[in-house]
This record gives C-alpha cells, sequence and structure tokens, in this order.
C-alpha cells in the first residue's frame, strides 16, 4: 500500500469519484496541482448539482411541492455544512457569492459595532480576501489600525508576535486556518486562547483548511468561519458559519422585506438550491470516505483524519524531492517529520529560471499541472517576488503523481 495510510489502499476507489482526476476535458493524461486554485469536482455533487438545476428550478417559500422541495434542499445543504463544521445546526450557516463577498460583507456589519479607535489583527500569510476588507475598514476611518502578524522564516506564524499585537483595544483577529501559500495550518486553538483574553471576535478564513483538516467550530469556538465550496470539489458560491448570537445581534445590510433571522437576513437575494445539494453530496461523500458508523458529521472527521494522514505521505514525498534542493527556494516547512500542521501546498521559486517557464514545461513535458502567480496573498509580497510556483494537491492526489511532478522538474530544471 502506497504510503501506508488507509486512504492509500482505497485511492483508486476514491479516484473514480472524481470523473476528470485521471485526464483532462480534452483526453489529456495529466496531474492535477492546482487544487489549492479550485479542486477537481466530485461526480456525485455535480449530479446533484444538475438534477437540482432541473428539477426544483421553482423558487422555494411556496406550497407546491417542487417548490418546498427546493427549500428542503437548501436546509439540507445548510445542515451538511453544519455537519461538516461541527456547528450546532443549519441556521447558524450563510451562504455567499464567495469567501471574499462573505468577508466584505461581514466588515460592512461590523461597521455598526465601531468607534473608529480600535485595532483589528490579521497576518502575513493571508490571502487578500482576508486582509482587504480589514484594510477598508481602516481607509475609511472605521478603526484605527490593522496590525499584522509576522511569519516566521519558515512560513509559519509567529504566535508570541500575535500575542504582542492582541490587546483591550482589538475588535477582531482574523486569521487563515492554513496558509494558501506555505501549506502551515494556523494553530488556531493557540489563538483563540489569545483572543479570549479580550472581548475580539475571532474569525477565521478556512478556505484553504477545510479540503485538509477536520474543522470543529465548536471546539474552536470562533465567532465567524468561511469556506469556499469549489476548493471543496463542489460548485463556486462559499459559507460562513456565525455563531448563532453573533449572527442574531449584528445588522448586515439587508433590504427590508428580507427575514430579520439568521441565516436569511446575512443573504443578499435568492439562494440556489442547486449549489446547496452539490454541497450535501459532497459531505455524504466525505462521510462514505469516513465509513459507516454513528453520525454523519463523526464519519466527516474520520474521513478529514484519514485524509489528513494520505496527505501527510504525499507531502513526506513532496518535502523529499524539493527541501533542499538546489535550483529553487522552497517556501513554507520544510520538515517531513512534522506534518501535523502542515496540508500540502509547495511554492517554490526557481532561482535562474523564470516561474513561467517552469510551469510551461512542467504543463508540456511532464503533464503535471501547477500554476505560478501571487494568489493574492500578502506572504508573495513579503518575499519579494511577484509570482511564484504552486504545487497544491488534496487527498485523491497519488504517489506516483509525485514522482511524475518531481521527475518533471528535474528536467524543467536542467
Ligand atoms: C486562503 C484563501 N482565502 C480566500 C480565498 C478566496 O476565496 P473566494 O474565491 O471564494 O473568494 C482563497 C482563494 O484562493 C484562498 O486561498
Amino acid at each position: 500500500v502506497a504510503g501506508g495510510s488507509p486512504l492509500a489502499s482505497r485511492l483508486s476507489e476514491v479516484r473514480s469519484r472524481f470523473p476528470r482526476v485521471e485526464t483532462d476535458a480534452f483526453g489529456r493524461r495529466r496531474a492535477f496541482f492546482d487544487n489549492g486554485a479550485g479542486a477537481l469536482v466530485l461526480g456525485a455533487a455535480a449530479q446533484a448539482e444538475h438534477e437540482t438545476r432541473i428539477n426544483f428550478s421553482a423558487e422555494h417559500d411556496s406550497i407546491q411541492e417542487e417548490s418546498v422541495e427546493a427549500g428542503r434542499r437548501i436546509e439540507a445543504g445548510r445542515q451538511a455544512v453544519a455537519d461538516l463544521l461541527h456547528a450546532p445546526g443549519g441556521d447558524c450557516i450563510v451562504s455567499g457569492e464567495s469567501a471574499t463577498a462573505l468577508l466584505f460583507d461581514l466588515s460592512y456589519a461590523l461597521r455598526r459595532e465601531l468607534h473608529g479607535n480600535e485595532n483589528l489583527v490579521t497576518t502575513q500569510y493571508e490571502h487578500y480576501a482576508n486582509a482587504s476588507p480589514w484594510l477598508e475598514l481602516q481607509a475609511r476611518g472605521f478603526v484605527r489600525e490593522v496590525r499584522v502578524a509576522p511569519t516566521t522564516e519558515e512560513g509559519r506564524l509567529d504566535l508570541p508576535g500575535l500575542a504582542e499585537l492582541v490587546d483591550e483595544k482589538t475588535a477582531v483577529v482574523s486569521v487563515s486556518g492554513a496558509s494558501n501559500l506555505f501549506g502551515a495550518i494556523t494553530p488556531l486553538s493557540e489563538i483563540r486562547r489569545i483572543v479570549r483574553e479580550t472581548e475580539a471576535l475571532f474569525v477565521v478564513d478556512a478556505v484553504h483548511l477545510v479540503p485538509h483538516a477536520a474543522v470543529n467550530v465548536a471546539e474552536l469556538d470562533v465567532d465567524f468561519l468561511v469556506f469556499s465550496g469549489y476548493k471543496l470539489f463542489s460548485t463556486y458560491g462559499s459559507f460562513l458559519y456565525g455563531k448563532h448570537e453573533q449572527l442574531e445581534r449584528l445588522t448586515p445590510y439587508k433590504v427590508k422585506p428580507a427575514p430579520t433571522r439568521p441565516p436569511w437576513k446575512w443573504e443578499h437575494g435568492n439562494r440556489d438550491p442547486a449549489m446547496f445539494a452539490a454541497m450535501n453530496a459532497v459531505v455524504d461523500y466525505l462521510a462514505w470516505l469516513g465509513g459507516d458508523g454513528g453520525a454523519r458529521r463523526d464519519a466527516v472527521g474520520r474521513a478529514m483524519r484519514a485524509i489528513r494522514a494520505h496527505e501527510a505521505s504525499l507531502s513526506r514525498a513532496m518535502l523529499g524531492g524539493l527541501a533542499g534542493r538546489p535550483g529553487l527556494r522552497l517556501h513554507g516547512p520544510t520538515d517531513g517529520n512534522d506534518l501535523e500542521l502542515r496540508a500540502p501546498t509547495f511554492s517554490f521559486t526557481p532561482t535562474s529560471l523564470s516561474p513561467e517557464h517552469v510551469v510551461e514545461r512542467l504543463w508540456k513535458d511532464a503533464a503535471v499541472f501547477v500554476r505560478q502567480e501571487n494568489f493574492y496573498s500578502r506572504a508573495v509580497e513579503a518575499l519579494g517576488v511577484s509570482s511564484v510556483v504552486r504545487a497544491s494537491l488534496a487527498h485523491y492526489n497519488s504517489e506516483d503523481e509525485v514522482r511524475t511532478f518531481l521527475e518533471g522538474l528535474d528536467r524543467a530544471l536542467a
């Protein structure tokens, strides 16, 4: 069994659930290592979306069966997300256009709470989706300052550095659950302890975390957490978990006739039942992966732990070929024995070739799909470069694909 993890022994079964895992739509066999930008879609999610789109396009909230069923699918999707995140119930789950839009919406809702003398704390390794909403609040005078927690040389969050920034004037601490550039997973429980010594709200951008690790919002005691369906094998469209009391208390921008209760009061316009049905299918898939027995949320937790173990094997193999390799500078944690807090996301700068060249050679000569860009990451700016190459794996990737990538990289860098 490759890698020795239980998921590795079921990998062909897992891969068969993803219609485009072996070949692209043009029939080209390729290794897909661009999951952080947008994951491959689960076949069952696309089917659920299609079936719901065809059969339940009638608007929900009327008495006819098709309308009632459209509403049911929305609520079932909310419940699925609640199961995924270990949230108390579907009424804590708000949907929106994207994680970026949901974080902006949250920042608008917070305006009424602010007096202009507060600070907000984020980190150096945020995607701008979790930086610009806060920077805009500062630019428009709603808060005094946005403080940025540093990262270590290895691309991990500097926890004491963050602790120093949080004080009694901190209104929000908003961190990504995992860096989409470095792959470092943020020690959220430790941050929770720091935040809970103050009155600040604890917000997590979990877009890069949710595909790779079990998330338990109740245990983490976060106030808000966002992630995106298209990074989790589903459709576009994103979700915001909010603590019920916070969703009740805050006053988001809304149209007057819209319901005043959460989650609806947070949502702009009508919902798409097909998007919820697709997410429900993803959570069912994860529950299947986690095995029979007990509640769906427990099965999902088991699946995510199996995914972590398999991804750790992949990461070890990736680091074996990338860490300390001449011809490139690897950003992010390099220790193959310390993978507990690491997602299988690897960014690097070639030392004497352009990132464009490496991406092109990997694609044309080795059929490996990686990407180079700035990834909307504040960390790329801090590295002093305009783009990096990123290989971003998911649980359906195999050790064979890692070998293909590393061999292709040897040729690309030669
Ligand atoms: C960590 C992280 N946060 C936020 C986003 C933005 O997500 P969305 O496209 O849903 O706005 C991304 C997208 O790459 C991301 O990687």
